[in-house]
């Protein structure tokens, strides 16, 4: 590996001066704060509310810190790991001329994002059993192909990709390689956070919102190397974290304990739900899954969908994707939620097959 992150940063982005907020200028504690225009007066909420929030999130940082185990400069926090996806892009490709390789099925947001920034994409589709096709991403890779993005465990199939082949791309690509490891809570493997140290080009994303349960809140992270995370700082909005969310999460972090647990129970309620479907005689496939949903095969699976919908029940439908044909994604939810799609799946079979 070749790795030189100036070559891969976007010229304009590698000159660029940027936005320097009030709160940065200064250290310190000033007590009259008339430097950011903000509202003295108060606000029709709480007070402090008025003021402007950390622009670099200093607090949650060296709490996620603590709990990744890794330094506070390697974190990036984002407005939902989709404010990190951007990022990423904008840092990093140049638009109408870099390109990037996908593998899918997989997060949407990574072709989205890259055709929002103008971006080519490759694709690499993944191999029948949902793992990553080496020989064609290497064979896909040229000079301006700046980031590979692997999603682990995956979604919609749920499955962890093997660690062997993400090192290979690791080792062997010049560019970025992103692993979003939004699901990796409800996974036995190990994070790629702890392997920063050993790969400059890896970039590891992570969320609040799935295992954490705060979805609303909007926040995302990014670990990699401090070098690729000052080049992004410069790149996202001045207070991409409201100060709600960050104090927020402040407390939430507090709560590794609790959240464990959960993930223990929706693990548990994932391996139950996977057992009952499966035994379903039209069932033609649940697929292992490392993440909090299931990947299930079923012949008239938008039949299946819209008569969920019909009882009130909302699965989501992915059989428009890559090697995906006649199937539901289905989250795990509550026993009681469980219990009722368990009864409405168990109707359908003779909705479905009485009506042809
Ligand atoms: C793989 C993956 N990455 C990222 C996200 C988005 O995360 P966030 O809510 O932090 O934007 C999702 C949401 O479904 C996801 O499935």
């Amino acid at each position: 590996m070749n790795f030189d992150l100036k070559k891969l940063v976007r010229p304009n982005i590698e000159i660029l001066k940027a936005y320097s907020s009030a709160k940065e200028e200064y250290t310190g504690d000033a007590k009259i704060l008339l430097d950011a225009n903000e509202n003295s007066l108060g606000s029709p909420l709480t007070k402090w509310y008025n003021r402007y929030p950390d622009p670099y999130q200093k607090k949650v940082k060296e709490k996620l810190a603590f709990i990744k185990q890794i330094k506070a400069e390697q974190i990036f926090i984002g407005n939902g790991s989709d404010e990190c996806i951007d990022v990423l892009y904008r840092t990093f490709c140049e638009p109408g001329k870099d390109n990037i390789i996908i593998c899918p099925p997989t997060y949407p947001m990574f072709e989205v994002s890259a055709n929002i920034n103008n971006i080519a994409i490759q694709v690499a589709p993944l191999l029948p059993n949902f793992q990553l096709n080496v020989a064609h991403i290497e064979q896909l890779v040229n000079a301006q192909t700046k980031i590979i993005w692997i999603c682990s465990p995956n979604n919609p199939t749920g499955n962890s990709i093997d660690r062997i082949d993400i090192e290979t791309i690791l080792n062997h690509f010049n560019g970025l390689v992103v692993i979003d490891e939004a699901y990796i809570n409800f996974s036995t493997q190990k994070s790629f956070a702890q392997s920063l140290i050993d790969y400059p080009n890896l970039v590891v994303l992570q969320t609040l919102s799935k295992a954490w349960g705060l979805a609303g809140l909007r926040v995302g992270m990014c670990f990699a190397d401090e070098t690729i995370i000052q080049y992004m700082n410069k790149v996202k909005p001045p207070y991409n974290i409201n100060m709600v969310s960050q104090e927020l999460v402040l407390t939430a972090l507090e709560e590794v304990g609790q959240v464990n647990d959960m993930i223990q129970h929706l693990v548990d309620m994932r391996k139950a739900l996977a057992e009952v479907i499966a035994s379903m005689p039209y069932v033609q496939e649940v697929y292992p899954s490392d993440a909090n949903f299931l990947l299930v095969k079923i012949p008239k699976a938008n039949q299946l969908y819209q008569y969920l919908l019909t009882k009130g029940i909302a699965v989501r439908d992915r059989s428009s994707l890559e090697n995906c044909a006649d199937s539901l994604r289905i989250t795990i939810g509550t026993e009681q939620e469980n219990t009722q799609l368990v009864e409405e799946m168990a109707n359908w079979i003779d909705f479905a097959f009485s009506n042809g």
